[in-house]
């Protein structure tokens, strides 16, 4: 497992490079596919877009096979989570609806190095709540992207979500975290979406993290099914997952996984 204290790599130039250009190839796909989530699409088709636009761009899938600690290989190259589902929902024949709450996470990795992002969507209209459920997730990861800059400590992140997250009545998953990220989807150091401030390693230009509160309109618990890949919530409230990959510089932090339109 790894720990706050272990060492988080400095990248340099070149790996900073090829990661610029993972992170455009995650956001250009993530926007197709949100383009194209709507009533009476099968989770699968989002699958089946995915993989073709990564064999089109000669890149490779993060995801695809993936499988730490004894879990069976993950079988897709997009995680599909709806409504109850909070992360890692394996896409299958289930046909989006009206007024479900879709969450898309995708990695892909070029010349060695990986990008990794997510976002919930609305399918079609939702109530003002869960409407309110997923702008708080984003705007959470945005105040800890603020966190992302030299001077701050890595617990600042998680503290900037769960203090976001807490003041609007929502949860933090405590049981799933972000991650550093380079040649290795994750690296360390974990970074969890909840904690006091002003602990763990100071920040340093050239870290690369992997930021992904995930936040329940319920309570934080969390249950498995049996896939054993996807994480529902415990009391069946809905969820939102929202995730960036971003590089630490000597002034703003750099979103990898932006282009103009994403989240
Ligand atoms: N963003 C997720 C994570 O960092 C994606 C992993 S999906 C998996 O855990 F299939 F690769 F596990
Ligand atoms: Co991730």
């Amino acid at each position: 497992m790894m720990s706050l204290g272990e060492s988080i790599r400095i990248k340099t130039r070149r790996d900073i490079e090829a990661m610029r250009v993972a992170g455009v190839h995650v956001a250009e796909i993530l926007l197709e596919l949100r383009d194209l989530a709507r009533p009476g699409i099968a989770t699968i088709e989002l699958d089946e877009h995915a993989r073709r636009a990564i064999e089109k761009r000669g890149i490779q899938s993060s995801f695809l096979g993936y499988g730490p600690h004894g879990l069976p290989p993950y079988p897709a190259v997009l995680c599909v989570s709806v409504n109850e589902e909070i992360v890692h929902g394996i896409p299958g024949r289930r046909e989006l609806k009206e007024g479900d709450v879709l969450s898309l996470d995708f990695g892909i990795s070029w010349e060695g190095y990986h990008g990794d992002s997510a976002f919930t969507m609305p399918v079609g209209s939702i109530s003002a709540d869960v409407a309110k459920l997923i702008e708080t997730t984003r705007q959470s990861l945005d105040l800890a992207i603020e966190k992302v800059v030299p001077g701050h400590r890595l617990s600042d992140i998680g503290h900037a979500v769960q203090e976001k997250v807490e003041h609007d009545g929502f949860s933090v998953v405590r049981q799933f975290v972000g991650h550093g990220i380079g040649r290795m989807m994750h690296e360390p150091p974990q970074i969890p979406n909840y904690g006091p401030p002003g602990r763990g390693p100071r920040l340093k230009p050239g870290m690369v993290f992997a930021i992904e509160p995930m936040v329940t309109a319920g309570g934080p618990d969390v249950r498995m099914l049996d896939d054993e890949w996807t994480a529902v919530t415990a009391d069946g409230s809905l969820a939102a997952h929202f995730e960036h990959t971003i590089l630490v510089t000597e002034e703003q932090p750099l979103v990898l996984t932006r282009v103009p339109g994403s989240h």
